[in-house]
């Protein structure tokens, strides 16, 4: 089956991956992602801070061009990632030192990043990882200068750079509960309170071989904000060494988050941080772990694959 598109027969927008030109120069990565195995991609690296504007005021879109150029030449959507994130981000930003010039900095950058596309994103993870796993806020410029208003702010701007577009606000270690996730649903109440134009929540679940226990609690909880939920980041990595037994563990792992989503009509859909494992992030930052995603280093589906459509059967 094509899981992308069998996720629209059950009424969910798609199933995505992260993509880029990096990984599009890849044939046989570029051969997958036009199939209906994927029907939104997400810029890996292109949509970023250090990427479109590294110098203020002077604009970069040549990366996040490409992958919109063929997300749309292929019929397939795009997930906006990231406007406001502490990470990636460039130094001349982090050096703002007063509130007002961060301001404007934030609504131009959201405005022009936003406006490249206008019309052709289906939703913007705005907001990025603002918490620390204990609920509290991150340091940050944004959060040094601005305190949780930079929140605001940058919803504002978005609403206004892109009306279509849905409004995400996204973060890591949602995946079961704990501090975190209270920070989370107690902020977009408060968001909501403060008439801030905010559409959906985004957990990326980067997920640990046989720790999915908490997915599915996770999402219904955050679906009571009434916002639109997504997975917007998924793999499950694997402690090394790979075997046919974890293999056919993040099988069943992929299965029990495709169903989790499934379960809740607010949930839009899934993406994966990647096509292959040939390419993923987890490969450098987590050494002793391997093969996260649904195809393997030769692109050849894996059992995690049909972990996924058996959930859309
Ligand atoms: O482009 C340069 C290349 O020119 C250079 O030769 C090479 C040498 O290291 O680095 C390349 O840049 C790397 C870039 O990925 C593109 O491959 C950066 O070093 C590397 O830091 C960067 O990693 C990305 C990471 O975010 C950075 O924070 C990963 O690809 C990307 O998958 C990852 O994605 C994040 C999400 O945005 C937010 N949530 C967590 C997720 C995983 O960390």
């Amino acid at each position: 089956g094509l899981i992308s598109d069998k996720m629209k027969a059950k009424g969910k927008l798609y199933w995505g991956s992260a993509l880029d030109p990096n990984t599009i120069a890849i044939t046989q990565i570029a051969n997958i992602a036009a199939t209906g195995d994927f029907g939104c991609f997400t810029p890996e690296n292109s949509g970023k801070w250090d990427a479109t504007e590294p110098a203020r005021g002077q604009f970069n879109f040549t990366g996040f061009d490409a992958l919109v150029s063929f997300a749309t030449s292929h019929g397939k959507l795009v997930r906006g990632h990231t406007l406001v994130w502490h990470s990636q981000l460039p130094a001349w930003v982090s050096a703002i030192g007063d509130a007002a010039t961060l301001t404007s900095v934030i609504q131009n950058h959201v405005s022009t990043v936003m406006g490249r596309h206008k019309g052709q994103i289906l939703a913007w993870d705005v907001v990025n990882e603002v918490f620390n796993d204990d609920g509290t806020f991150r340091n940050s410029v944004f959060f040094n200068l601005l305190g949780e208003n930079f929140i605001d702010i940058a919803f504002k701007a978005a609403r206004q750079a892109d009306p279509n577009a849905k409004l995400f606000i996204n973060d890591f270690n949602l995946d079961g509960p704990g501090k975190k996730i209270d920070a989370m649903v107690a902020l977009i109440g408060r968001l909501k309170s403060r008439g801030v134009p905010i559409d959906g929540v985004g957990t990326q679940s980067h997920l640990i071989l046989g720790q999915v226990g908490g997915v599915a609690g996770s999402i219904q909880r955050l679906a009571t904000t009434g916002l639109q939920v997504a997975i917007t980041e998924l793999d499950v990595r694997i402690p090394k060494p790979v075997t046919a037994a974890t293999l056919q563990q993040q099988q069943t792992d992929f299965n029990t988050v495709t169903k989790a989503c499934l379960a809740v009509p607010q949930c839009v859909g899934i993406t994966s941080w990647g096509v292959s494992d040939k390419t993923s992030w987890v490969d450098s930052t987590f050494p002793t772990f391997d093969s996260p995603l649904l195809f393997d280093d030769n692109f050849q589906k894996k059992p995690a694959y049909t972990g996924v459509d058996s959930a859309l059967n």
